[in-house]
Formats: structure tokens, C-alpha cells, sequence
């Protein structure tokens, strides 16, 4: 949700009311999500890097989170929304926790669509944060270092049963990830919108969830489309070295 102080600004105003403004933006992303039978959308509000923002900006978007946690609730709750929390607990408010702890106890059972909202959340301290867990697990006993493959660090993530990214949506015109679920989105296929977030909706959503209809998704294999009689299963064996 990229582009937020940028649409302030350029208006004249303090990049806290471009904040403001990507409040509809999120609401109508969602009701937009839901009515195309999207079942799960993680939002990126605060992330690791932008505690370096100033003292005034960061409460701003710390309490404004929370406020609308706190408004929006009952509304996604009806939508049949789950909402989850996906970060790291570290310097997040206390406040902002517990605002959040309410919003998944009451949306606990919904299963229309699934809401992460990433708050202190970094991809290199999630992945850093399994890597921890694990370690104490190994020096615990409870692990062997043999055991460590990629479903089992899945299982150390923030949100070990999210579903891996399938589009990665970034508004705001940079072309560049910022640190937003790099284990998650691996193969995710990237789109990236010149929109600032405040001029983002539902439309914008939808345009880039049909270009991503038209993506050819391999996850490294591919297919010879010359050689239409190879065959489409291979044994272990003809992998191996011909020269060995
Ligand atoms: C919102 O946009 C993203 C958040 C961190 C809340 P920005 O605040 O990054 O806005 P720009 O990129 O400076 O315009
Ligand atoms: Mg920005």
C-alpha cells in the first residue's frame, strides 16, 4: 500500500492525511477481493524498516491502525472476513496487539477471505525469526538439523498456513519489493501499479488480478512445445549424470 504521503503532498497536505485517505482504499480492496472470490489478501500497513520514519508519522499509523481495527471490525466480521495479524511483536505497541488479538478472536470463525494485516512485519525478520525458533528446537533436542527443509521453515513462519503468494501488488510506481513476504512470494507473479495508494480500488484490483489471469505459470519447470512427443513424466534415473 505504497504512495500514501506522496498523494498528501502533492495536495499540499501533511503525508498523514494520504494515511487517511488509503483507509477506503483498503475497505473497498477488500469488499472488491471478496466479490471475485479472492479467499485470502495480505495487506503490508507498517513494516521492520519504517520505525525510521519520524516519532509524529509513526504514531500516526500505529494509532490510526488500531482506530481502524477498532471501526472497521464489526463491518469485516459481517463480510465473513477473518482477520489475522502477521508481524513481529518486538516495539509494536501494546495497544496496537491487543486491538489486533480482538479483531482475530471475533473473526476466528469467518472463512469467507482471510486478512492478513502485516504490522511490524519484515520478510527477513520473519525468515529470521523461524531460523531462531529452529535453532532452539535443534539445540533442545526436538529437531534434527536433517529435518530442516523448506516445508518445515514453512511451518516456523509468522502465519505458518498462509497459502504462498499468487499476485504480488504493489501501488505507488517503485518496482521493488521492500521486504514484504520474501519467503512467500517466490513464485508469486509481480504487477506493479504507477496508482498511489489513496487513488487505488477495487477496479484497479480487478484489472490486476485479470492480467494476472494471463500469466503462464511454470515455477521453473517447461514444457518443449517443438518436441510434442516427449513424454510429460520422467524417471529419477534420466536425470542422472549421462557421464558418470
Ligand atoms: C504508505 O505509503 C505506506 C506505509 C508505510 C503506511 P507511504 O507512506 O510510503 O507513502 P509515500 O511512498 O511516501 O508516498
Ligand atoms: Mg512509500
Amino acid at each position: 500500500m505504497d504512495g500514501n504521503g506522496r498523494w498528501a503532498n502533492t495536495r499540499g497536505l501533511p503525508r498523514t492525511d494520504g494515511h487517511r485517505e488509503g483507509e477506503a482504499t483498503l475497505m473497498d480492496v477488500i469488499a472488491g477481493a471478496l466479490e471475485i472470490g479472492v479467499s485470502e489478501l495480505s495487506a503490508y500497513a507498517f513494516s521492520t524498516e519504517n520505525w525510521k520514519r519520524s516519532p509524529a508519522e509513526v504514531r500516526y499509523i500505529l494509532g490510526f491502525s488500531r482506530q481502524i481495527l477498532r471501526e472497521q471490525r464489526d463491518d469485516l466480521n459481517a463480510w465473513g472476513v477473518r482477520v489475522r495479524w502477521v508481524g513481529r511483536e518486538g516495539r509494536l505497541w501494546k495497544s496496537v496487539l491487543s486491538e489486533l488479538r480482538a479483531a482475530e478472536e471475533l473473526t476466528k470463525d469467518n472463512r469467507k477471505l482471510t486478512f492478513n494485516l502485516c504490522i511490524n512485519y519484515g520478510g527477513k525478520a520473519e525468515i529470521a525469526d523461524a531460523m531462531a525458533r529452529i535453532a532452539a528446537d535443534v539445540a533442545d533436542g526436538l529437531l534434527k538439523p536433517s529435518s530442516v527443509n523448506d516445508q518445515l521453515i514453512q511451518r516456523y513462519l509468522y502465519a505458518p498456513d498462509m497459502a504462498d503468494v499468487d499476485l504480488f501488488i504493489r501501488t505507488g510506481g517503485e518496482q521493488r519489493t521492500s521486504n514484504f513476504l520474501m519467503w512467500e512470494s517466490a513464485y508469486a507473479e509481480m504487477y506493479f501499479s504507477d496508482l498511489l495508494w489513496p487513488d487505488f480500488d477495487r477496479l484497479a484490483l480487478w484489472r490486476a488480478c485479470s492480467e494476472f489471469a494471463g500469466r503462464d505459470r511454470r515455477y521453473g519447470g517447461a514444457v518443449d512445445r517443438v518436441a510434442t512427443t516427449e513424454p510429460r513424466v520422467w524417471a529419477p534415473e534420466e536425470y542422472d549424470d549421462p557421464d558418470a
